[in-house]
């Protein structure tokens, strides 16, 4: 073939694909269009910023959590979505939460500001709440406790060295992370403290929440949330809450009166700890640092937010289980619980 003809024929060929392609294009075109125009017509948001809605992944107290992702990144998040109506509820959590950097707590990366709604996104946690992870194992052996328990007492001593109180330390706001790092998370009852200026406010769940609270007192803030812990290791150790009971009246009486059990199967050390925290008068309850020096702690170092090997290689057997479990039950491949009546192909905004 001569140089001229092979011009041609290349020329030829190119123009016949260039038609086809052309007809591709414009039919690509069409149908991003109708895409477009079905999304900005539709009630139903699939995206928000740079980061597209998936399924729900847990619920709060005014909307939906729910996994995103960045669409330049494909950096996996949780966003939760606060219509705003509440928005005056948010302004404490918002300002105290994006200035906490610490990894023992949840990274809050961006606010979203919408017609409708505040988007909050933050770091997925995609081991979940410390609560299931409970519920799943019913009590952790004393060295797990104390890896986890470790980590959430830096987290609320980081918390406090900022000057503010979390007030709703609960296992539901504890997540973690895919190596079962601890991941405090849920400020929304977060507040500024000052040793001079005492609070009122009943803020929390009741089974958490101090004797002083419950009573109406007057507290500073941190032995509020020192409280909480000890009802929250006591949980991790015993596989149920220390006052507990259907009636709220009774577990409050409960409270207030201290009454709880100790099992005997607790090493001398975690029952000594549980005791000393859960003290009536707040004055008498052990600072965070005083929590972390305690013998219970001497026993073994608390790695963060490093674990140890053994610990990794049972939190990877914790998750690959968890995983395969998931596989069958044909869960979508993000690492987190599968919610059978929800298809993340046609996860919605309602
Ligand atoms: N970053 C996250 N990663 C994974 N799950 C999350 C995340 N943030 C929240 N969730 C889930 O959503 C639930 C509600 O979120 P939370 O911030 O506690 O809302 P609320 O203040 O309304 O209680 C949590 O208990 C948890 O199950
Ligand atoms: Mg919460």
């Amino acid at each position: 073939m001569s140089q001229s003809s092979a011009r041609r024929a290349y020329q030829h060929g190119s123009q016949n694909g260039g038609a086809g392609s052309t007809i591709n294009q414009k039919a690509a075109l069409a149908s991003a269009y109708q895409e477009l125009g079905k999304e900005l017509a539709s009630s139903k948001l699939k995206m928000v910023g740079n980061y597209t809605l998936q399924r729900p992944i847990g619920e709060g107290t005014f909307g939906k959590v729910r996994l995103g992702l960045h669409r330049l990144t494909n950096t996996r998040v949780a966003i939760k979505q606060i219509p705003k109506a509440q928005s005056a509820s948010l302004t404490r959590e918002i300002h105290h939460h994006r200035r906490l950097h610490h990894p023992n707590v949840m990274q809050l990366y961006e606010v979203i500001a919408t017609e409708q709604y505040i988007w909050m996104v933050s770091e997925l946690c995609a081991g979940g709440e410390l609560y299931d992870y409970l519920v799943e194992n019913e009590v952790l052996a004393e060295p797990e406790a104390r890896r986890i328990f470790g980590q959430l007492c830096l987290a609320v001593a980081y918390v406090h060295s900022k000057g503010i109180v979390h007030r709703d330390l609960k296992l539901e706001n504890i997540l973690l992370d895919e190596r079962c790092n601890v991941k405090l998370g849920d400020f929304g009852f977060t507040r500024e403290f000052e040793a001079k200026r005492l609070m009122d406010t009943f803020c929390g769940t009741t089974g958490y929440a101090a004797p002083e609270m419950l009573s109406g007192q007057k507290y500073t803030g941190a032995e509020v949330d020192v409280w909480s812990l000890g009802v929250i290791l006591y949980a991790l150790l015993c596989g149920a809450l220390p006052f507990d009971d259907d009636d709220e009246s009774v577990m409050k009486d409960k409270i207030l009166r201290g009454d709880f059990e100790i099992p005997e199967s607790l090493s001398e050390e975690a029952h000594n700890l549980v005791t000393s925290i859960l003290q009536q008068d707040p004055t008498k309850r052990p600072s965070i640092h005083s929590i972390l020096t305690h013998p219970w702690f001497m026993k073994t170092m608390v790695h963060t937010p490093m674990s140890t090997v053994e610990e990794d290689e049972k939190a990877a057997d914790y998750f690959d289980s968890k995983h395969a479990s998931q596989a069958t039950a044909s869960a979508p491949q993000d690492g987190l619980p599968a919610e059978s009546h929800i298809d993340q192909a046609d996860a919605r905004i309602e």
